[in-house]
């Protein structure tokens, strides 16, 4: 049930064009201030504060895994960043598959918002910029990786309820961390402009924060029992560990570059053999046209 500080809130955060003009003058009315901070809207035992709680320390960890500490200094590189690309579109067409299928469901109708949130249209965007139009074949993705989008599609199909956990974790951060992730990248990377960035953009929200708050109380609407609650924070930890594991399967992909290097070498290999078939059939096939020929003269 969604009472008129929720619709009021929708209102304001689902018109980006409306948003945009009055934004200003709209942050700095009390009311709205008032309504944001409203203890209604956060009391204690909401789930969106549990699950802050719950996952505060496997935030501090995922945030110090060698990838986002290259990132908070400046130094991702560029094959870092596809890498992380290629995983995360295996993440978000699990994730957002199993969301989509389970739309209806009374867990996850509150928190399903794919025009402002849906990731894998843009990041499929990156992908084709990095990599060229083949990307498909050429994207390269870590078994922790796999483990992750197997347990989306496990919940999706089993426990739908669960999704909320994986959801917020993914979307929540890419709407706090991210947005300054996605300006260091352009700088480490040396991007000109937005081009191969689309991931961190959310043309569909004007204001960040404004739509933390919303989807916060969207959250706190679900109605869960003790115990599914108690299932939905593990899940949260869980998901985090689950991003940890991503990040440090994508660093030991690029830690052992001889065997990237190997691939790239057997890649080379494999189209300079086949440049040189013809060239040695050709030869063969005029060896034998001379031999026969010196023969029909030396018996004629
Ligand atoms: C370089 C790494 C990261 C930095 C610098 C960073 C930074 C931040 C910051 C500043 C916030 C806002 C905190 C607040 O509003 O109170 C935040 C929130 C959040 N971050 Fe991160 N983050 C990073 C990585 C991650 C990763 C890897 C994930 C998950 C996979 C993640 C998930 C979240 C979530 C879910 C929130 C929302 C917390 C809440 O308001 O409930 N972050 N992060």
């Amino acid at each position: 049930m969604i009472d008129a500080g929720h619709l009021l809130l929708d209102l304001l955060l689902r018109r980006p064009q409306l948003l945009q003009q009055n934004y200003l003058e709209l942050e700095t009315m009390e009311t709205d201030k008032k309504l944001l901070s409203s203890p209604e809207l956060l009391p204690e035992r909401d789930l969106s504060e549990l699950i802050k709680t719950a996952t505060k320390d496997s935030h501090t960890r995922a945030e110090n895994t060698e990838l986002m500490l290259s990132f908070q200094r400046g130094r991702v590189s560029l094959p870092q960043y596809k890498l992380l690309l290629c995983s995360l579109h295996e993440i978000y067409t699990a994730l957002e598959q199993e969301m989509d299928k389970n739309s209806d469901h009374p867990s996850v109708a509150p928190i399903y918002f794919p025009s402002e949130l849906a990731r894998l249209e843009a990041i499929e965007k990156d992908l084709a910029y990095f990599y060229g139009p083949e990307w498909r074949q050429k994207i390269e993705i870590p078994e922790a990786t796999k483990r992750y989008s197997h347990r989306l599609r496990q919940i999706g199909a089993d426990n739908p309820e669960l999704l909320v956990a994986h959801a917020y974790t993914r979307y929540l951060g890419d709407l706090s961390g991210g947005q300054v992730l996605g300006r260091i990248a352009q700088k480490s990377m040396g991007l000109k402009g937005s081009e191969g960035l689309s991931f961190f953009a959310f043309p569909g929200v004007s204001s960040p924060n404004l739509f933390k708050q919303l989807y916060r109380s969207r959250m706190n609407s679900i109605e869960l029992t003790e115990e599914e609650r108690g299932r939905v924070l593990e899940e949260a930890i869980l998901a985090f560990e689950l991003n940890i594991q991503v990040f440090d399967g994508l660093q030991a992909m690029l830690s052992h570059p001889q065997d990237m290097e190997l691939k790239s070498i057997k890649k080379i290999d494999a189209r300079q053999s086949s440049s040189i078939v013809p060239l040695l059939r050709m030869f063969v096939g005029f060896f034998v046209a001379f031999v026969t020929v010196t023969l029909g003269v030396y018996v004629f």
